[in-house]
């Protein structure tokens, strides 16, 4: 089987290490790359934990970028409130040993979607800065990412505000020149990523299994515990897993053809995805998918095998 190329773009928090750690063990997928960026926290801890956590893998042939330390216009606005002052819940792992890459990120995006030109799949499950740099600075990249699969926004409600989520709010300036880019964007918003939960069974099977990936799990979702409880959710929802799930498992989400706009004007709507969904006047720029679904037993059950395996 051909396995589909495909590049993570991190602000390597708690969810983000799950999502990482969950692809270095899909069959189905070969990481070509991984980028950090600052949102959850620095540049410098999502850098340093995408390389831990993939050491832990046992994929230090991965290569890790350096992206951007703030989005492109606003101050940046970290969740340490979610994901702890390290970005992992306070949770520590062993130092990468791997060569540190020089490369800027967006640089590093440009080469590997050149070489898989037509086939690289982006799982953005940060705030979109990367992107966006990688767009401005060689605007032909839209001609070589195949998709843009992107953990961000909601058709409806927020996270961090009544209308926004996280990545999107982080840096709305970036999201609206990436979802206008021309690249296909699947999103997966909290419309679906608070479907995409581990309930109370699922954390406490995993946190049991005794190795260093489930150890992790384990000691790093403390702060997310109580987001769940703030933001009424039904468990611990693996936003950033949903993108790169469905790169192996499409058929396991439910979306619809979209056009997406992201305020960067509003006081009170600031990062909001407007998306056409369910109004008659449609927006004249429409090359996105929405998801609003996932089969939770198949998603949960993939994670927890995966978990098993480390
Ligand atoms: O809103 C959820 C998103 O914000 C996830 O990507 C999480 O890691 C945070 O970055
Ligand atoms: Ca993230």
């Amino acid at each position: 089987m051909k396995k589909i190329p495909v590049w993570i773009d991190t602000d390597t928090g708690v969810d983000d290490a799950v999502a990482l750690l969950v692809a270095c063990r899909l069959e189905e997928l070969e990481i070509v790359g991984v980028s950090a960026v600052a949102g959850n926290t620095s540049l410098e801890n999502a850098f340093r934990n995408a390389r831990d956590v993939l050491a832990l893998a046992g994929r230090k042939d991965i290569k890790v970028y350096a992206g951007a330390d703030r989005p492109l216009v606003i101050d940046l606005y970290k969740a340490e409130y979610v994901h702890g002052s390290n970005g992992l819940g306070g949770a520590t792992i062993p130092l990468s040993d791997a060569p540190v890459e020089e490369m800027k990120a967006w640089d590093a995006l440009y080469e590997k979607a050149k070489e898989y030109s037509g086939e690289l799949v982006v799982c953005p499950v940060g705030p979109l800065t990367n992107i966006a740099t990688a767009i401005a600075k060689h605007p032909d990249i839209v001609d070589h990412i195949k998709v843009l699969n992107v953990m961000g926004g909601a058709a409806d409600g927020g996270n961090v505000s009544p209308c926004a989520e996280f990545n999107i709010y982080v840096d709305p300036h970036a999201a609206e020149n990436v979802f206008k880019s021309g690249i296909p964007v699947n999103m997966f918003g909290l419309d679906v990523t608070i479907k995409a939960y581990l309930d109370d069974d699922d954390i406490a099977e995993i946190s049991a299994n005794g190795n260093p990936a489930s150890d992790l799990f384990r000691d790093s979702n403390g702060l997310l515990y109580a987001a769940r409880e703030r933001l009424r959710w039904n468990g611990l929802c693996e936003h950033d897993s949903c993108p790169v799930i469905y790169t192996a498992h499409p058929d396991w989400f439910t979306g619809y053809d979209c056009g997406v706009y992201v305020e960067t004007q509003g006081k009170i709507s600031m990062g909001k995805t407007v998306c056409d969904l369910w109004t008659d006047t449609k927006f004249e720029d429409r090359h996105c998918k929405v998801f609003l679904d996932v089969d939770r037993d198949k998603f949960s059950s993939l994670i927890k095998e995966i978990y098993r395996t480390y």
